[in-house]
């Protein structure tokens, strides 16, 4: 009998990705989304590639009631937790705003989860949780940093429930700390689509490229790295995606060791900003517009992730090169601005 996996935030950046993911293995999928930051169209680009329409509820996740209706109207194996709020810079201006969007939603699916008798939970985390790691590449174990924004605060607490709420036994999780997500669909029919000026490195490059965005601005080449500009771990969506399905089949299966593992979802190679400027340019034929500008406040010099445990003991690793988080971007910046 084939798992059904609920996806909150389904429509969304990953969580769309993941929804394709999953109904290529044959898994039912059931997709919650309050369209906040996402769009409805999604589902139908979900159903031309995979050829299958998921069911769809329109729920905002801190509406408790609404999202008990999911659990009494269909049965649900395992939910995945994409809903959150995750502008680091919108979350400085806004915490409020943050912690209310992000732990209540959390707290209230885990309640309407433990009423309708479903135990397996696979939470969004995010490479934010260790802030500026004092030793490279960052492992589950390396010890979290005071988090630099509200959104930070919001995934280390959300993992901090997550452990106690396992403790006693109330669900079973698997955490993802994702390093950075790029890239899109090779369909180009799905990708990332940021409201308003884009805050990370990815869309700006593209939409300066494709000349939606007049500059831009690499936020320093003064730090302690081979060309000044800093290093992060870029990760394909798809592949991102990919580790996604292997989390549900690990639970759905009770392949877990315990009620609570914590997972590093990166490639585990360093990449500089400049150098994504040079693959960006060798990959389009597009010379891009940009200066070099002050440090963004809160930015890490470096931050990469040690993979071993996913690759080992998820059986995850990532597969797709720098070159295709490019090209893929790009294709999808191309489709988005002649649709
Ligand atoms: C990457 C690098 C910038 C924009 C964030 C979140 C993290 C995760 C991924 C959710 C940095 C530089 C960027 C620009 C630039 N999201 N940059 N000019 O900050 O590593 O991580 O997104 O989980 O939680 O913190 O990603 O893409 O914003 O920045 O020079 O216009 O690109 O300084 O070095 P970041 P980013």
């Amino acid at each position: 009998m084939a798992a059904t996996v609920l996806v909150a935030g389904g429509l969304g950046y990953i969580g769309s990705h993941t929804s394709v993911e999953l109904i290529k293995k044959d898994f039912n999928v059931i997709v919650a989304d309050n369209l906040s930051n996402s769009e409805f169209f999604i589902l139908e680009r979900i159903e031309q590639i995979t050829g299958v329409k998921p069911i769809f509820f329109n729920v905002d996740l801190t509406d408790k009631i609404k999202t008990a209706e999911i659990f009494s109207q269909h049965p649900v194996d395992v939910v995945i937790h994409f809903a959150a709020y995750k502008s680091v810079s919108e979350s400085v201006k806004e915490p409020l705003k943050y912690f209310h969007n992000n732990l209540s939603s959390l707290i209230n699916i885990i309640e309407c989860m433990k009423d309708a008798k479903v135990s397996k939970l696979i939470f969004s985390s995010s490479a934010t949780v260790y802030g500026q790691p004092e030793k490279l590449p960052v492992t589950e174990s390396t010890p979290f940093q005071k988090a630099l924004s509200a959104y930070g605060s919001t995934k280390q607490m959300g993992e901090e429930i997550l452990e106690k709420l396992t403790a006693a036994g109330i669900i079973n999780a698997v955490s993802l700390r994702y390093f950075n997500p790029v890239g899109a669909h090779g369909s180009a029919l799905m990708g990332e689509l940021p409201i308003g000026i884009p805050n990370n490195l990815f869309p700006y490059v593209m939409q300066t490229g494709a000349g939606g965005l007049e500059q831009l601005t690499v936020y320093g080449n003064d730090y302690d790295t081979p060309d000044g500009s800093c290093l992060r771990d870029y990760i394909h969506v798809v592949d991102l995606a990919k580790a996604h399905v292997m989390a549900c089949d690990r639970l759905f299966q009770q392949k877990n060791e315990t009620s609570c593992e914590v997972f590093n979802i990166g490639t585990g190679k360093p990449t500089s900003v400049l150098e994504i400027i040079k693959v960006f340019e060798r990959c389009t034929g597009v010379k891009l517009n940009y200066k070099i500008g002050d440090r963004r406040e809160g930015d890490a010099a470096v931050v990469y992730a040690d993979i071993t445990k996913a690759n080992k003991v998820l059986g995850w690793k990532a597969e797709l090169e720098l070159d295709e988080m490019i090209k893929s971007s790009w294709k999808w910046e191309l489709s988005v601005r002649q649709s």
